[in-house]
């Protein structure tokens, strides 16, 4: 686990960090790395590895948050079932660089089959020297539900970063049940968290990170393309085939929910790589994180607008601006549909 003067654990599933209140605080997203650490993945580990390290040099952060499918035991393209020993040598990439990261499970890290389960996983990733997690309460649904609180000297919370897992697959178990979503249980948890929080500072703002697009993400996507005034546009573009978001087949409660609660105004996930759409929605952003993959989508090694990371910047007015970070120069901004209105 991370140790530092600036952090502590406070609980089971609660950290703080504690930040300088005059200067900016860099918070780098980084999703879906699909490192595979095998046999057959060694060109395409390479690349994403370099992907990386270029993406850390542009952006300089304080922190490093991975929103899921980190590590890819998935044998007919690495080679390997290993994912204790892709997180492992996931953790020595990451620590290398001497900077706090954090990270929550997408669909793939567990993979059918695969040697380690989140649990297992979770007791790795615990060991890293720079790596900030926690399972998280027992009888919740997923591993690695908690808060990352970020803290001024005298403990005041100025942003809390709330880590959830927003699990792999459906009912059925794997791939062919459709994905999975933040279940009522952990959603309950959360707006219980932040209520908490609510209480002692009216106007205090979160962040979320998960794997999983929100089904209203796509929703507001297409309100967007007929011109809906209410949803703002930010950045991005949805480059899916078929403007495709990998969203789950149950609804979850967790958008309604938060924006009834208030306090998330910041949503990022991963899992569809080539989408990398910011818009606002009922006073939520919601961005998906630039994409790293080189060897989980077929031939992705050629896209190149998708590929980087994203920049979260907290100045010390408590102001929030969210850039994309591409490792080239060129970035889609391209969204389809036609007669588009965009706002703001
Ligand atoms: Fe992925
Ligand atoms: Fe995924």
């Amino acid at each position: 686990m991370y140790c530092s003067d600036q952090f502590k654990q406070v609980d089971a599933e609660t950290f703080t960090i504690s930040i300088p209140k005059d200067a900016d605080f860099r918070i780098l997203q980084l999703t879906d790395l699909h490192l595979g650490f095998g046999l057959l993945s060694r060109g395409m580990d390479r690349l994403a590895l370099d992907a990386v390290r270029k993406i850390m040099k542009k952006a300089n952060p304080h922190l490093i948050v991975l929103t899921g499918d980190l590590i890819f035991p998935f044998l007919p393209k690495t080679g390997t079932l290993n994912n204790g020993k892709q997180a492992k040598k996931l953790m020595e990439f990451l620590d290398s660089f001497e900077l706090p990261y954090t990270l929550v499970f997408g669909n793939h890290d567990c993979e059918l089959l695969s040697a380690c389960d989140k649990e297992e996983l979770a007791g790795l990733y615990k060991q890293g020297n720079y790596c900030i997690f926690a399972e998280g309460r027992k009888n919740l649904t997923g591993v690695g539900n908690f808060l990352i609180e970020l803290v001024d000297e005298s403990g005041n919370v100025l942003l809390p970063l709330v880590m959830l897992d927003s699990n792999m697959y459906g009912e059925g178990g794997w791939f062919f049940s459709g994905f999975d979503r933040i279940h009522d249980d952990q959603v309950d948890w959360c707006m219980e968290r932040l209520t908490a929080l609510k209480q002692d500072n009216p106007d205090i703002k979160a962040m979320a990170f998960f794997h999983m697009p929100l089904r209203e993400f796509k929703e507001a996507y297409e309100k967007m393309k007929l011109g809906d005034k209410a949803v703002l546009y930010r950045h991005g573009s949805i480059a899916e085939k078929d403007e495709y978001f990998g969203i789950s087949k149950f609804k979850s409660t967790f958008f309604d929910r938060a924006a009834e609660n208030g306090v998330i105004k910041w949503i990022f996930c991963g899992h569809d790589h080539l989408n990398t759409l910011s818009l606002v929605y009922k006073g939520i952003q919601m961005t998906y994180g630039m994409s790293v993959d080189y060897l989980g989508y077929k031939n992705i090694k050629k896209s190149y607008i998708q590929r980087g990371g994203t920049l979260i910047t907290r100045s010390a007015d408590g102001n929030v601006d969210i850039a994309m970070v591409p490792i080239g120069s060129v970035v889609s901004t391209r969204v389809r549909g036609a007669n588009l209105l965009l706002h703001g």
